[in-house]
C-alpha cells in the first residue's frame, strides 16, 4: 500500500469520481491507491469507499486551501466540478482554477480534468439560432468547462483533458426517462431530430479514467473523448422498448419547445441538444468508442447497460396508484 501511487479523487462519492475510485479499489493488483475527497467522511458512501480500502480526506471545492491539503503527496488527481449543485458557470470556472492551482502546488505527476466542449466555438454568442444565457454562454455547463481548460494548460500541468459524454443514467436519475404521453404511450422526448447522441454508462467514465492513469505518460497533454455509443433518439427508443418489454417512442420536439419545458436548466439543455444536433459530425467526431474500449475493456453498449438497469426503469414506470 505504502509504495502505491495515490490518486486524489474529487467527487469520489459521486458518479464520475465514484466510478474511478471503485475501478482502482476493485483491482487488487493495482499500482494505485485511492484518496477519496469528500465533504463528509461519515456519509454512507464515504464509509463504503473506506471499507473497500480508500483513504478518506475532507475538502470542499470552494475552499482552495482544503484542495491543496487534499492533493499534497499524491501522484495524480481526478478533477471534476459539480455544475448542477449551483448552476453558476462563473463559480465553476473559479472551482476549476482552484483545482488546477492545487494540482500545481502539490506537484502532481498526472491530472485528469473532466472537461466538456466550449460550444461557443461552434455557436458564437452572435449566432441567433439559440439564446445567449447569463450574458456570455450558450451552454453554460459546457462552455465553462471548456473555457477552464486553459487554467490547467497555463500552469504547465501534466494534464489529460477527458471529454465525457451524456450519461445514459440521465434516463433514470435526471428525469429524462420514458414518460407516458396523453395517449398513454411511453416516450422519450429529445430535440435531436434524427441525429446521433454520444452517450455512455456513467460508471464507464471512471473506468476509462483509470485506463488513462494506467497508461502513464501516453495521454498527458492530450484530449481524450469517450463514448459507449452514438445513438439516435429512435434507436434509443427501440432499445428501451426491447429492454422494458413495452413500446417506447421517440418524441422529437424542436429545441425551442424543449427550452420552454420549465424545469431548472431546461433552457440550457435545449441549447445543449441543439448544438449536438446541428454539429453532430464535430461533436461525435471528438469522441471515440474505440478509444474508450481500449481504456476500459468492460465498456458497455446501450443495450448491455439497459440489461443491467432495466429493473430501475421498471420500478419508475409502476403506476403510482390505480383509481377506479
Ligand atoms: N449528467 C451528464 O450527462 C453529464 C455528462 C458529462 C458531464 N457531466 C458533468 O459532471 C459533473 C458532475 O459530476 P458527477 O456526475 O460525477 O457528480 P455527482 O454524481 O453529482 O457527484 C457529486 C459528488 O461530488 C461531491 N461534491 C459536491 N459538491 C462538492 C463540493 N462543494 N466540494 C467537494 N465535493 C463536492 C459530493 O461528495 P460529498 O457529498 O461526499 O462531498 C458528491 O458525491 C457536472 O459538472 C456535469 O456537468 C454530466
Amino acid at each position: 500500500m505504502a509504495d502505491k501511487k495515490i490518486i486524489a479523487v474529487m467527487g469520489a462519492t459521486g458518479t464520475q469520481g465514484g466510478g474511478l475510485a471503485r475501478a482502482i479499489l476493485r483491482d487488487r493488483r493495482s499500482n494505485f491507491a485511492v484518496r477519496a475527497i469528500t465533504r463528509d467522511v461519515n456519509s454512507d458512501k464515504a464509509r463504503e469507499l473506506a471499507r473497500l480500502g480508500a483513504e478518506l480526506v475532507t475538502a470542499d471545492i470552494d475552499d482552495p486551501e482544503s484542495l491543496k491539503r487534499a492533493f499534497a503527496g499524491a501522484y495524480g488527481a481526478y478533477c471534476v466540478t459539480f455544475y448542477w449543485a449551483h448552476m453558476s458557470p462563473d463559480k465553476e470556472l473559479a472551482e476549476a482554477k482552484a483545482l488546477a492551482e492545487a494540482a500545481k502546488a502539490a506537484g502532481l505527476k498526472h491530472v485528469i480534468w473532466s472537461t466538456l466542449d466550449d460550444m461557443r466555438k461552434w455557436v458564437p454568442l452572435s449566432d441567433a439560432r439559440m439564446p445567449t444565457l447569463l450574458g456570455k454562454y450558450k451552454v453554460p455547463h459546457f462552455d465553462a468547462k471548456g473555457e477552464a481548460d486553459h487554467f490547467f494548460r497555463d500552469l504547465g500541468l501534466p494534464v489529460t483533458f477527458l471529454l465525457t459524454s451524456f450519461y445514459w443514467d440521465n434516463f433514470i436519475y435526471f428525469g429524462l426517462g420514458p414518460k407516458q404521453g396523453p395517449d398513454g404511450k411511453l416516450a422519450i422526448t429529445l430535440p435531436m431530430g434524427d441525429k446521433r447522441l454520444p452517450g455512455i454508462a456513467a460508471e464507464d467514465i471512471g473506468k476509462c479514467a483509470y485506463g488513462i492513469f494506467k497508461s502513464g505518460r501516453k495521454y498527458i497533454g492530450k484530449t481524450v473523448g469517450i463514448a459507449g455509443g452514438f445513438l439516435t433518439g429512435a434507436q434509443m427508443a427501440e432499445s428501451l422498448s426491447n429492454a422494458l418489454g413495452q413500446e417506447v417512442r421517440y418524441s422529437e420536439v424542436s429545441p425551442e419547445a424543449y427550452r420552454s419545458f420549465g424545469y431548472p436548466g431546461a433552457e440550457e439543455m435545449g441549447n445543449m441538444f441543439q448544438v449536438k444536433r446541428d454539429f453532430e459530425k464535430q461533436y461525435c467526431g471528438a469522441r471515440s468508442i474505440k478509444t474508450a474500449r481500449s481504456l476500459n475493456p468492460e465498456l458497455q453498449t446501450f443495450d448491455e447497460w439497459l440489461e443491467r438497469t432495466k429493473g430501475l426503469f421498471q420500478a419508475q414506470l409502476q403506476p403510482a396508484g390505480v383509481t377506479a
